[in-house]
């Protein structure tokens, strides 16, 4: 057992512990979510993560540290349970007492699920801190489980099932996402890297997800989402992506590029923007600016529900408009005059060859003073070096990486970006990049790195480009 190691990593918990408390006392709450989104405790509390968690595998011994990672499916599978069986709301509108708990049976008479499976089901959450069982078969709502709930009532759950997530914090609809669909795609990964055809293609059409569905086998995932009789998972996806964006700090997409620096008047496209939930502060903090959201038609269709809910004075004075327009066709010639293209998780979507098409699309379209805000994981490597052969690979914000001993990337602190990579692998076929990649597919369609914001205080990085 590596002592030293093990001790170097406590002191730095402590010292970020000692931070934490600090904040914390400056905001006079207890509340858990007040403190962990705000943007100053971002660092210390991934100090402790990463921290805690290289400890956990130091002094776990190595069998069971294999066997906590390789069963974890099982609390994807659980967190899937609870959502698509409203525990939560449950818990939240029936609970009793001061902790507004119920027992396994009393949930189940609600959610019609047997009671004896859940408790098992919400004992591995609680074991894992979401909810608590707060005496034998009695469970309550926790600080963790409790961004699950949608605000819906059990009423309009069983009335309306397919609007659970509308108008939510998206966090169930993400948490779904990734229990479902993603999970479903995820399982196929290995037979897709073991078949000599499919492990080198880079086709959209052969990721995980082509094997994981019945008529799969020639359509893109989100082709797949647009047909009718998924409707119900293209609402849930598009609430997800509003969940990642709650994930963030509420104003993270105005930390990078200036977006009070435009002119009055000046539009911004939001391409491949759902429902346009990422430009809400964008909209909300600079009057002067126009938006048009630009998606697939059904998806777009879907953006006036989440801006009456959360801008409704925008949709009102037409600031903010929807365009139902495929990125892999000629832009519209309208959009001529849009002064940033705003392209938020769309390049971790596509193979290479997809990004450039898309790319190159906006480049035919922009004018000479257009800008081009590409927001997305910046990878890092898990190495001290980040560097390939001597040759440098991007990492332009020294404050990126995470101090010694921690591993450079932030290690598990920083583990839904590498997830995030392989989810991007086994949906689409496709994965998250570094700076210089980046850099390779922009020039490719005739654009420049002008800035690169990539420290983990912002949570996802920006890279802004202009045409040459
Ligand atoms: C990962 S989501 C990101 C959504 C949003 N930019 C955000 O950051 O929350 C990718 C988006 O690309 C959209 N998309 C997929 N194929 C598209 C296409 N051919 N044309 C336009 N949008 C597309 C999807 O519908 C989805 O909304």
């Amino acid at each position: 057992m590596d002592v030293k190691q093990i001790e170097a990593l406590s002191d730095l918990i402590s010292s970020s512990v000692a931070q934490l408390k600090q904040l914390q006392s400056s905001l006079k709450t207890t509340e858990h979510t007040a403190a962990t989104t705000r943007a100053e405790f971002l660092k210390p509390s991934l100090e402790v993560v990463a921290a805690a968690s290289q400890l956990v595998a130091l002094v776990r011994t190595p069998e069971r540290y294999l066997m906590d990672i390789s069963t974890a499916h099982q609390l994807s599978t659980s967190l899937r349970v609870v959502v698509e069986t409203h525990v939560v709301e449950i818990l939240r509108e029936k609970g009793q007492g001061p902790k507004k708990s119920l027992s396994a049976k009393e949930i189940g008479a609600y959610n019609h699920v047997n009671h004896l499976k859940l408790a098992r089901v919400l004992r591995i959450l609680a074991t894992h801190h979401i909810f608590e069982e707060v005496s034998p078969n009695v469970f309550a709502n926790n600080a963790i489980s409790i961004v699950m709930d949608t605000g819906k009532s059990l009423t309009e759950l069983e009335a309306r099932p397919a609007e659970k997530y509308d108008s939510s914090n998206g966090i169930a609809a993400l948490v779904g996402l990734f229990s479902d669909e993603t999970f479903h795609n995820a399982v196929c990964t290995a037979d897709v890297l073991k078949d000599p055809q499919m492990t080198n293609s880079f086709s959209p059409y052969d990721a995980s997800f082509a094997l994981a569905w019945p008529g799969t086998r020639n359509i893109a995932m989100y082709d797949w989402l647009n047909l009718p009789e998924n409707n119900h998972r293209k609402k849930r996806f598009g609430m997800a992506m509003h969940g990642m964006n709650s994930m963030t700090p509420s104003d993270a997409i105005l930390r990078g590029f200036n977006w009070s620096s435009l002119a009055p008047g000046s539009i911004v496209l939001d391409c491949g923007g759902g429902v346009g939930s990422v430009s809400l502060p964008i909209v909300q903090s600079c009057p002067q600016i126009n938006l048009i959201v630009q998606d697939t038609s059904p998806v777009v269709a879907e953006g006036p529900i989440f801006w009456q809910a959360n801008h409704p004075q925008a949709l009102a004075q037409g600031r903010v408009t929807f365009q139902g327009h495929s990125f892999f066709e000629s832009q519209p010639a309208e959009n001529k005059n849009v002064a940033v293209w705003l392209l938020r998780m769309i390049m971790h979507n596509w193979p290479d060859a997809e990004c450039v098409k898309i790319l190159k699309n906006v480049r035919a379209s922009c004018n000479k003073d257009a800008r081009i805000v590409i927001v997305d994981n910046i990878m890092l490597f898990a190495s001290r070096s980040q560097e390939i052969e001597g040759e440098e690979t991007g990492t332009s914000d020294p404050d990126a990486l995470a101090p010694e001993p921690l591993l450079a990337n932030w290690g598990v602190a920083n583990s839904l970006s590498y997830k995030q990579d392989l989810n991007m692998l086994s949906n689409h076929n496709a994965c998250e990049r570094t700076v210089p990649e980046f850099a390779d597919l922009l020039s490719q369609a005739n654009f420049r790195i002008v800035e690169v914001h990539q420290a983990h205080q912002s949570w996802l990085p920006q890279i802004v480009a202009v045409p040459v």
